[in-house]
């Protein structure tokens, strides 16, 4: 009988997004002009990527004093302005690596709070781009992350304007949206603020927990659009497995698989996808 060749099925968007890209890019050109340069937060969230930056001199910090005297790149989630004005006094230089896409929703979310919206941002509370939001939106900022949340809401004001982390998962985003819609305000706006970087990349997840039996989502634990993707595959009813590089994978999860696909985060190196890929081949072909 002719054997079945098991599917390997890497996801076309891999390797760094553009504002990742960008903000790497803005930290090495910093050390190699200076040496103390620090970032507030890991540049990236991506565990190898940190490690390697630090071992050209790139400092995490996690209190801003103490950046005094040194070179700050701000990472590409942005920084609320409050932290921003501290690190101009403190350091004596900055990039500023905030991805363009995340600045464009620093924009709206300011013009909204001059025309007097109540502001609700769909998204994680203690992600960094979504800290920066809450404080440029102003007091009584509604923070959701899904669906269930609205119970809560009480309308403070007649218009409500919606927006959204730029990594969220954009299914969750349109079911936070319509739910708002149910609620008392008699004016909306809604602002579909997620990259579209992350919308290819949801998209090609979601298509492939349809083709294969498993998906391996790579990618750091704590990056939020990661976690999305990996999330996004076990709604679609695949074996999920979210892996941080190819030592973290697991033999027994693809042996018997008839097709494996692979996707990966925004900030996930290429070359770690390609080892994930590379062993998988060799336990399953
Ligand atoms: Fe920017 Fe999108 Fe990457 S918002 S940092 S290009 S995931």
């Amino acid at each position: 009988m002719k054997k079945t060749i098991p599917k390997i099925i890497k996801a076309k968007h891999i390797g760094f997004c553009f504002g990742v890209k960008r903000a790497i890019a803005a930290a090495e050109d910093l050390l190699s002009k200076h040496k103390r340069t620090c970032s507030l937060g890991p540049i990236i969230h991506n565990p190898f990527v940190v490690e390697r930056l630090s071992k050209k001199g790139l400092k995490v910090i996690s209190d801003i004093k103490d950046a005094r005297g040194k070179c700050m790149v701000i990472r590409s989630h942005g920084i609320p302005p409050a932290l921003k004005k501290k690190a101009q006094e403190y350091c004596t230089e900055i990039f500023d690596a905030t991805c363009p896409f995340v600045s464009r929703s620093h924009k709206i979310v300011s013009k909204l709070r001059k025309e007097g919206y109540h502001i609700a941002i769909a998204g994680e509370r203690r992600h960094p781009e979504v800290q920066a939001l809450i404080e440029m939106a102003g007091s009584g900022t509604l923070v959701i992350t899904k669906k269930s949340d609205i119970k809560k809401i009480r309308p403070r004001k007649i218009k409500l304007a919606l927006i959204a982390q730029t990594t969220i998962s954009r299914d969750i985003f349109v079911e936070i949206a319509e739910a708002l819609l149910r609620l008392d305000y008699s004016e909306y706006r809604i602002f579909d603020t997620i990259c579209n970087d992350v919308v290819g990349r949801q998209k090609e997840a979601k298509a492939l927990a349809r083709r294969t039996g498993v998906v391996c989502v790579v990618g750091g634990k704590n990056s939020a659009n990661t976690k999305h993707l990996a999330e996004i595959c076990r709604k679609g009813g695949a074996s999920t497995y979210h892996i941080e590089s190819a030592d973290e994978l697991n033999p027994r999860w693809v042996k018997k698989a008839l097709s494996v696909g692979v996707v990966s985060g925004a900030s996930t190196p290429g070359d770690i996808v390609e080892k994930v890929v590379e062993k998988i081949k060799n336990i399953i072909l």
